[in-house]
């Protein structure tokens, strides 16, 4: 691994001040020619560094091609309180979450309240919360099961997760107790807080932070009505590298997210970020019968996947870096990581924007509900240089999450100067034509 001063990425090269120029491309490319150059002999037809970056980048990703998922949410824009819930609340005397009592305590032992403190809900206080599983709060369905949007006593909006039947192994009992309760204690406003959980009979049950705003994916396809502009998508990118840096970094031990996508990344009124599911994907296990060492077991999804993680299972933060490349292409271009229903050069939308970008075309990749300008073009070749990194085949290639939040800080520095001049560039010449005709 390099030290943080490493300068893979010090050879930044500079560009013009309309921000148009091309980036260097055998600066760039340097890192992939060592990198896969490790790898074995290279022909001569191997020396163009351009074709090396992108064959290698190509391969690492196609290496993870697997169909998609299909899933759609329906929870967006729902951000009012289900009116019984608050019904149902407005019965009880406390505000204070570690006081939660549930309306069933007096006739069921199990599921009397839980102690002060405790990260233990009981099974009284979900049903009341989401109105015994009421498909009307079903806010979303995923790999770890149902989503329901629930109210707890005091009025706390939560999100309660309701693993599928089969979704754990059953020997993982007291990782589940453990790994929610380090969860619980990982605090970072970019992160969705973990309230507690409950295991139920053959239940499994997780409580989270509600954020009302919907996914960055669902903000992608505007289905708001409202476009993401970008520097939105360049706040969010930073928020998500924040909140993933701090996994890294600065919990007990590191965190690895495992399932950065941007269906993991809610978003508040704001448009801020808050990453989700940290760590779950370590708690799921497969349904196949005997698997009981969840630890090996590939967790992630399709398109996001490290292709190095693939092929040798050693996971490391560096998994993380590959699938927030993947996102970073996301948000240039607006496109799922893998559309199947396009040709086949652009299937893969990583493989196809990486192509383009050390084709020197990056602005080709750009969502077509996105204005170029000079400040938009400058950032787009900036991000996708930083996606191409994140991208590299092999760990070392890839720059730390750290190092991600600082070069994406800058990114949005150098954007927000040159939006600026363009704006006052843009009022000067229509001051002027206004005096032209006032004269
Ligand atoms: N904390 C939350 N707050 C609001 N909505 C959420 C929250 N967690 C999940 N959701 C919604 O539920 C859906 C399913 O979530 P999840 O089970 O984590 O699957 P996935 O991450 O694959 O989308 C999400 O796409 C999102 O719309
Ligand atoms: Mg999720």
């Amino acid at each position: 691994m390099k030290s943080p001063g490493t300068p893979w990425w010090s050879s930044r090269k500079r560009y013009s001040s309309d921000g148009l120029k091309t980036p260097d491309r055998s600066e760039l490319t340097d890192s992939y020619i060592s990198s896969s150059s490790s790898n074995g002999g290279k022909s001569s037809v191997d020396r163009n560094p351009v074709k090396v970056a992108v064959r290698s980048v190509a391969g690492a990703i196609t290496s993870c091609f697997i169909p998609p998922e299909t899933k759609s949410s329906s929870n967006f824009g729902d951000s009012e309180p289900p009116s019984v819930v608050s019904d149902i609340s407005s019965s009880g005397s406390s505000t204070k979450p570690s006081s939660r009592r549930g309306i069933y305590s007096s006739s069921n032992n199990s599921t009397q309240t839980k102690e002060p403190g405790s990260l233990k809900f009981t099974i009284a206080e979900i049903y009341k919360a989401t109105r015994n599983f009421s498909p009307s709060l079903k806010i979303g369905q995923g790999g770890f099961g149902t989503v329901y949007k629930g109210r707890l006593e005091d009025g706390t909006f939560v999100a309660v997760k309701r693993a599928k039947k089969n979704v754990y192994d059953k020997h993982i009992g007291i990782e589940f107790q453990s790994e929610i309760k380090m969860l619980a204690r990982v605090e970072h406003m970019n992160l969705v807080r973990c309230h507690g959980y409950l295991e139920h009979e053959d239940e499994k049950i997780v409580v989270v932070e509600y954020v009302p705003n919907g996914t960055l994916r669902e903000h992608l396809d505007c289905l708001s009505g409202n476009i993401l502009d970008l520097a939105a998508r360049l706040d969010i990118a930073i928020d998500v590298a924040h909140a993933v840096t701090y996994l890294h970094m600065y919990t007990d031990h590191p965190i690895i997210h495992r399932d950065i996508k941007s269906s993991n990344i809610l978003l508040t009124e704001n448009l801020r970020a808050k990453v989700a599911d940290f760590g779950f994907a370590r708690l799921a296990a497969d349904s196949d019968a005997g698997a009981t060492h969840v630890s090996t077991q590939v967790k992630g999804t399709a398109g996001y996947l490290d292709p190095e993680y693939l092929r040798t299972y050693q996971l490391t933060e560096k998994s993380d870096v590959y699938s927030f490349g993947v996102l970073l292409v996301e948000l240039v271009s607006g496109r799922r990581p893998i559309e199947s229903k396009r040709d086949l050069k652009e299937r893969i939308t990583a493989r196809w924007a990486m192509k383009l970008f050390t084709d020197g075309d990056a602005i080709l990749t750009l969502d077509p509900m996105l204005q170029r300008n000079p400040a938009t073009n400058l950032a787009v070749e900036k991000i996708l240089e930083l996606a191409l990194q994140c991208l590299a085949p092999t760990r070392q290639g890839r720059p730390s999450m750290r190092r991600c939040a600082e070069i994406l800080w800058s990114i949005r520095k150098d954007y927000r100067e040159l939006s600026a001049s363009d704006l006052q560039s843009l009022s000067s010449v229509s001051q002027r034509s206004a005096s032209i005709r006032e004269q």
